[in-house]
């Protein structure tokens, strides 16, 4: 199938993830944002069977969504293991319902296929951590065991781990996705998983923010997406190269 768009890093093409996702060459990682089939716009529908056909391209995948769609399509994803949870803090939310607590925040779930040492993975720093992050207790409680100290223990301001929810601030205002996600939560999670020159899949590119967070920090990128309006906005977003910040 011919693509949309090529450049040295990115290609995209303009059609349906389950025809054009087993065509692809293996990649590091998935990293997507699936339609949840939460909503009434008309994309938001979850192509039954798509992580199966994910799992034909890559070991390891991020898949954003909300807790009840993963609870809803939990069949669907059978045989990918869950590996880790990471909670992406919006600094505003969409409140769907008056009678439920603000909703603030999506999940990022990290699944992976067959064994988890041979997967690449970087683990993520910052440099921000205080005297208290090293208080320990004598009396640690017996389901710590032995994690090793060099990871978490730290000097004022130096690197730890970084933690698992995230703040980045929402698209509000320069979205052209009506899902579109901050370019500072993607990033954290495309360097611990894919390497500098390794290869990222975007099933449902939206607006294409993968694709733009590949490129900036040298990876390269496939994209699929749907909607011809998108694949445009994609176009011109990764001629525009706009700055990654970690706030955007
Ligand atoms: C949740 S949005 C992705 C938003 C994206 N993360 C961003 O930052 O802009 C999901 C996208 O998947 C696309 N889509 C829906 N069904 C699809 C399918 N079967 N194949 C490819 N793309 C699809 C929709 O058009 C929509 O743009």
């Amino acid at each position: 199938m011919r693509p949309y768009y090529q450049d040295d890093h990115v290609t995209l093409y303009h059609g349906d993830a389950l025809e054009i996702l087993p065509t692809l060459p293996i990649a590091d990682a998935i990293i997507t944002d699936p339609p949840y089939g939460e909503t009434s716009l008309d994309w938001d529908r979850w192509p039954e069977g798509w992580p199966a056909v994910a799992a034909l391209v890559a070991p390891q995948m991020w898949c954003f969504g909300s807790m009840r769609m993963f609870l809803d399509k939990r069949g669907d994803l059978d045989g990918w293991k869950l590996a880790q949870d990471v909670v992406w803090e919006k600094h505003n939310g969409s409140n769907s319902a008056n009678d439920r607590f603000r909703r603030l925040h999506e999940l990022a779930l990290h699944f992976y296929r067959g064994t988890w040492e041979p997967l690449f993975k970087a683990p993520q720093f910052t440099n921000d951590a205080v005297q208290k992050s090293v208080r320990r207790s004598k009396n640690r409680t017996a389901h710590w065991g032995d994690i090793g100290q060099s990871a978490y223990a730290s000097e004022d301001g130096g690197p730890r781990l970084m933690g698992s929810v995230i703040f980045a601030r929402s698209c509000h205002g320069y979205a052209v996705n009506e899902t579109q996600k901050p370019e500072a939560i993607v990033a954290p999670l495309m360097q611990y998983s894919v390497p500098e020159g390794g290869l990222v899949i975007d099933c449902f590119a939206g607006s294409g923010t993968t694709l733009a967070v590949a490129k900036k920090t040298g990876r390269r990128a496939i994209g699929i997406e749907k909607r011809e309006t998108q694949c445009r906005a994609i176009v011109e977003r990764l001629a525009q190269g706009d700055l990654l910040s970690a706030n955007d």
